[in-house]
């Protein structure tokens, strides 16, 4: 059967009809590899014939699977994460912009979920191009972050470790595991070679060579760059609803408006490579991206305010 591909907007995402996922072939995985990599998030829906292992398989197509040193992992499937959220049990922190696991040296390069159990109303999932959110920001402002790098940190998950003794000594441990990585704060996508805003709030820390105020405006502005509804969009799952993202070029945050209901997840994520940045003097970025940003050029010229008419 052939795989349909209808994208959702300008900018990011398609929905994929006529795949079944619990019997894939060569042929239906190379279309959705190709697809992932230029509309960065794939909605596939009604996979309800798709089993957790089938779901492993089709992960293990695009790479080895990863296991999250943090995250609540199956038992006897530690490559699976079971994000189970309800009233006893609120949703970490996840309404916030971030690619998963940058505090690795070489964080995932596709994360996958599938919907199990949904509340009522609400959890859905938002996503932005950090493609285009690259490809909106000035030419100006493009040479200025050029060469950039900025350090990560698992930050959030601190908060997981409690005070005594032996919570710190395991701790210390992880930080010895997952040393704070320098990742370019303009990423060059290894497939489609487009350019990437590469810092997120949940795990960006610093950037280098920069004064923490200087750091901390600048990481401010390019956070806010995801909220561009433009770049954007929203995810309203369905049970068996399948989604995939190229977790090198999109963030994703999760809006926490449907507690005390419960939602439940299961996460397979792909293991990833180390981040390469742009290199060298700065030149315009040449590849193409999805959707085109600022059209119709540059703003027109202002009006003239009153007081700043010549005398
Ligand atoms: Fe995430």
């Amino acid at each position: 059967m052939a795989i349909e591909i209808a994208p959702i907007n300008g900018f990011i995402g398609a929905e994929l009809h006529g795949v079944d996922l619990s019997r894939l072939d060569d042929a239906g995985f190379a279309v959705i590899h190709d697809a992932l990599v230029k509309y960065e998030v794939l909605v596939i829906r009604d996979q309800a014939r798709m089993s957790l292992e089938d779901q492993m398989a089709f992960g293990a197509r695009f790479g080895p699977l990863s296991v999250h040193p943090f995250s609540p992992n199956m038992a006897d499937k530690p490559e699976v994460i079971v994000l189970d959220y309800s009233a006893d049990h609120p949703a970490a922190r996840t309404d916030i912009w971030h690619a998963d696991e940058t505090f690795r040296p070489n964080p995932p390069i596709v994360t996958m979920l599938r919907a199990r159990v949904l509340p009522p109303a609400g959890g859905d999932t938002c996503f932005s191009s950090m493609s285009a959110a690259y490809r909106g920001l000035s030419e100006r402002m493009q040479r200025y972050i050029h060469g950039l790098e900025a350090r990560h940190d698992f930050r959030p998950f601190r908060s997981l470790f409690g005070d005594s003794a032996e919570a710190k000594a395991k701790l210390r441990k992880l930080e010895d595991e997952f040393p704070n990585p320098w990742h370019p704060v303009v990423a060059v996508h290894p497939v489609s070679g487009r350019r990437v805003l590469y810092v997120n709030p949940q795990f960006t820390v610093a950037v280098r060579g920069m004064k923490s105020d200087e750091s901390d405006a600048l990481l401010g502005y390019l956070y806010g760059r995801a909220s561009v509804p433009e770049y954007q969009l929203r995810v309203k799952w369905q049970v068996d609803t399948v989604v995939l993202w190229d977790n090198r070029s999109v963030q994703h945050y999760a809006p926490h408006d449907y507690y005390p209901a419960r939602r439940s997840m299961e996460r397979v994520t792909i293991a990833g490579s180390v981040p390469i940045g742009v290199t060298g003097e700065y030149t315009p970025e040449t590849v193409a991206g999805l959707g085109q940003v600022n059209p119709g050029g540059p703003p027109k010229k202002a009006p003239v305010r009153q007081f700043e008419r010549a005398a």
